[in-house]
Order: C-alpha cells, then sequence, then structure tokens
C-alpha cells in the first residue's frame, strides 16, 4: 500500500520507518530539512534503538523515501498525521497548530477515497472538528483517529507489534472503509491476532489520554506512598513489591523516585484536565492536578536531600549527575525530571558535572551553563556527592567499590530506588534512596 507520514519526530520516523520494513511504500514528509536530510541518508535524528537498523533496510528496498515538499504526499491512499502536539506556552492545553497545518497543507493533495489518519495525540473533539473541515473541502477523502502507544526506547518493537490496535472512525460506509484500509495497513500485526478496538472518534481520542493518566497516576500513586515512608520510616519499595503481587494492582509501574517526564505522560495530564474544564466536567480529572504536584515534588524532594546529605548546602560542591534523559535508552530530555534535578543544583550553586550516554547534546541546548562529561569516569572523579536520576544500564551496574575509588566522598543519592543499598553501604558509601530508609 502506499501511504505518507506527515511528521518525522519520534512518531512519525519510527511510523515511516516500520510502515516500510512490513512492506508497504512509504513516504515520510517534515518541513525541518536537517531532519529530512538525516533521514535520507538513512541516519535516525535522534536515539532510538533499532531504528538505525529498519531505517537502512527499509531505504535499501526502495520503499521508503523522505521529503520536505508535501505535494510528495499526492498518489498515496492513506496519510497518517503523526506531528506533536506540545503543551501550549503558558498553558495546560495543547497546542493543535501543527495538526491543523499539516491538514491544511495536505489537502490539495487528496483525491477521492483516501483516508487520513490521525496519530497525535489529541485533546477529544479534536477529530470530529477535524473531519467537518475535511467535508467542506470537498476532497472525497476521510478521517480516521488511530491512537500511537509507542514507548521511547521500545517504539519500532511496539510500532511493529503492539499490543492493541485502535480505530476511531466515522459512522456508516465511510466508517467501513476506514476500517478495511487500516487493516490492510495492519495485515501483518492482526495476523498475529493483535486485538483491535473499533470504535468513534471521540473514544479514540479518549483512549489515549486515559491510558497515559492512568500510567501517571500509578506513578504519582507510588510517589505518594514513598512521602508517607519517608515521614514514617517505610520502603516505598518492599511496599510496591508486596501491593504489586496482587494481579489486580501489578508491579509494573510502581517504582518510586523523582518521577514521571517525557513528551507525553506530563504534557497529556494537563491537556486531558485542561479540555475537561472546557467540557465542563473539570471535576471529573481534577485529581490528576493532583498527580501532577505529586510528581513535581519529587525532583524537589532530590534536590532537598542532595542538600542534606551534603551537610546543609550545596555552593561550590562538586555533584555528579547520573542521567539526563527523561527514562534510560532515549535522548529526549523534554521534561526530564533528571535535568531538572540537575538545573537547580546548578542553581545552588553546586558544580554539576552531568553525564548520560545519548542526551548529552540535547542537555546542553537547552542548559548550557550545566557542566558535562562524557566519560562517567569523569562525571564521578573527585565527587562530593553522586546523583543517580536516570536508570541507564551502566549506572545500574556500577561497581561499588571501582565507584568509591574515584570519588572525593561516598555520598550517593538513588534517584531511581534502582542500586542495592546493602552492596554500597557495605562499600562504605552513605546510600539514600527515595522513600527507603
Ligand atoms: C508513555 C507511555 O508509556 C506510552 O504508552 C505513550 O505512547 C507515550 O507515553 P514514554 O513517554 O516513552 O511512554 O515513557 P514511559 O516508559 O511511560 O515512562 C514515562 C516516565 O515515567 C519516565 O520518566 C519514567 O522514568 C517514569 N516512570 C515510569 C517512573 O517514574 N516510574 C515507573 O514505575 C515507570
Amino acid at each position: 500500500m502506499r501511504m505518507s507520514v506527515i511528521g518525522c519526530g519520534y512518531l512519525g520516523a519510527v511510523h515511516a520507518a516500520s510502515m516500510a520494513e512490513l512492506g508497504h511504500e512509504v513516504v515520510g514528509i517534515d518541513v525541518d530539512p536537517g531532519k529530512i536530510r538525516a533521514l535520507q541518508a538513512a541516519q535516525a535524528p535522534f536515539f532510538e534503538p533499532g531504528l538505525t537498523d529498519i531505517l537502512e533496510s527499509a531505504m535499501a528496498s526502495g520503499r521508503l523515501s523522505f521529503s520536505t515538499d508535501i505535494a510528495a504526499a499526492g498518489g498515496s491512499q492513506v496519510h497518517f498525521i503523526a506531528v506533536g502536539t506540545p503543551q501550549k506556552k503558558g498553558e495546560s492545553a495543547y497546542d493543535l497548530s501543527y495538526v491543523d497545518a499539516a491538514l491544511d497543507a495536505l489537502t490539495p493533495h487528496l483525491a477521492d477515497g483516501n483516508l487520513v489518519v490521525g496519530k497525535s495525540t489529541v485533546p477529544v473533539g479534536t477529530a470530529a472538528r477535524l473531519a467537518e473541515k475535511m467535508e467542506r473541502s470537498g476532497s472525497g477523502a476521510s478521517l480516521a483517529w488511530n491512537p500511537e502507544f509507542l514507548r521511547e526506547g521500545f517504539a519500532v518493537k511496539d510500532t511493529i507489534s503492539p499490543d492493541r490496535l485502535v480505530y476511531g472512525v466515522p459512522a456508516g460506509e465511510k466508517g467501513v472503509q476506514a476500517r478495511q484500509l487500516l487493516d490492510e495497513v495492519y495485515a501483518v500485526a492482526l495476523s498475529n491476532d493483535t486485538p483491535v478496538v473499533v470504535t468513534d472518534y471521540a473514544t479514540a481520542e479518549l483512549v489515549k489520554v486515559a491510558a497515559n493518566a492512568f500510567l501517571a497516576t500509578k506513578i504519582s500513586f507510588i510517589n505518594a506512598m514513598a512521602e508517607i515512608a519517608e515521614v514514617s520510616g517505610g520502603d516505598v519499595t518492599a511496599l510496591a513489591d508486596a501491593i504489586g503481587y496482587d494481579a489486580r494492582i501489578g508491579r509494573r509501574f510502581l517504582n518510586a523516585g523523582i518521577g514521571f517526564g517525557g513528551g507525553c505522560l506530563p504534557k497529556d495530564i494537563r491537556g486531558f484536565a485542561a479540555r475537561a474544564e472546557e467540557l465542563g466536567r473539570g471535576e471529573s480529572v481534577r485529581f490528576l492536578l493532583e498527580v501532577d504536584a505529586v510528581n513535581m515534588r519529587r525532583r524537589e524532594r532530590m534536590v532537598q536531600m542532595v542538600i542534606q546529605a551534603l551537610g546543609g548546602q550545596v555552593y561550590r560542591k562538586k555533584v555528579a549527575v547520573l542521567g539526563l534523559a527523561f527514562k534510560p535508552d532515549s535522548d529526549d530530555v523534554r521534561d526530564s525530571p533528571a535535568l531538572d534535578v540537575a538545573v537547580r543544583l546548578n542553581g545552588l550553586g553546586a558544580h554539576v558535572i552531568a553525564t548520560d550516554p545519548e542526551a548529552i547534546p540535547n542537555s546542553i541546548r537547552l542548559h548550557p551553563q550545566l557542566g558535562f562529561a562524557t566519560d562517567t569516569h569523569d562525571a564521578l572523579h573527585n565527587a562530593d556527592a553522586v546523583v543517580l536520576v536516570t536508570e541507564w544500564k551502566e549506572y545500574r551496574e556500577l561497581d561499588p567499590i571501582a565507584t568509591g575509588q574515584l570519588v572525593r566522598e561516598k555520598i550517593l543519592l538513588d534517584g531511581r530506588n534502582v542500586l542495592d543499598p546493602a552492596a554500597w553501604r557495605a562499600a562504605g558509601w552513605t546510600y539514600h534512596g527515595m522513600g527507603r530508609p
């Protein structure tokens, strides 16, 4: 099938390459010439495990191309909209300007019977509004909403073998046709018994934000328990293990620490709450404001723990910050709690030396005032305190004895509760976890 993918960021670039890998003929389109140049050379414009491999094989097959010219979408039967929907500046709501601009630019190139497929995360009601706009344009194309649930770090796997597919389609014959086209797009996943939920636009839009709201709530729930453990002497990690054995609760997404970040969870709970207010049902998801507040408190808690561990002030103390990305296996620092902790410590006069296997270039762009070291040993050298804030494998596997020989003071703050306190204490370290004694 011939298809176009408009927007080649984390979502679109992976989607375009994955669709070509599955045998479709795909053109990826983006307004950013730098991004398109990199993709045309089969280089991933960001770090995502496995993406370069499928870019190379799909480009070599001749089924994948990239362009900055929206006219390249002409002749495709299906057009995915995969542009960003960031948080509006100074507001909680979504900025939909890229979605509208993408559709407007695409419209002159649509032909009768084409299907436009929205993948971007949008506030409920957007698809209905865009469908009306398409109707008025008279192109004869129709619209489906097909949210994406990929996780950074596992984006290729999540796109090629999703755990479910959601099709939001219009009523009647147009909906039947949309479903047929989407079944053809996802034929490989469907042949592997991937569950499909076929529904209306509003439900499809809500599924995405509801899923992210639930995940964010789960993380803030365990972080709230960490706050209680901190004042009562409990251990939130043992608590998470114990409640996690209840299959109704489950252990996943119950890791307490400095909280969630990234391009999705923070923005989606805020955008959802803002949309609910617009719909006159603000109270229904007002708890998401509390979920957000718990999450934001964890970063400050980490900073306070560092200050306390260093005897009351961090001024001119050398602090090694391990991790900058919002999670491991990603170079994404959007709303990263790890980068935020580094910036806050730096603001208090600490000599921060931050390191990360992939996220240093993105961090320098945002915060050139920080000290950076590409080598973990250089970051640790003569440190007065070590703060682990992104749980990359190489940090989880640090040897307490060897690490102790690099630093000035064996003070360790584990912002992700991933190190073994007994092993580090046995090597002479003062270990501080979050919500652990
Ligand atoms: C998320 C959703 O998981 C995905 O389905 C959706 O499509 C996009 O948003 P992603 O942003 O890639 O994916 O990251 P995710 O793995 O969900 O982690 C989000 C944040 O939560 C990270 O900062 C992570 O460190 C944090 N987290 C996760 C915790 O603090 N504790 C946990 O137990 C799990």
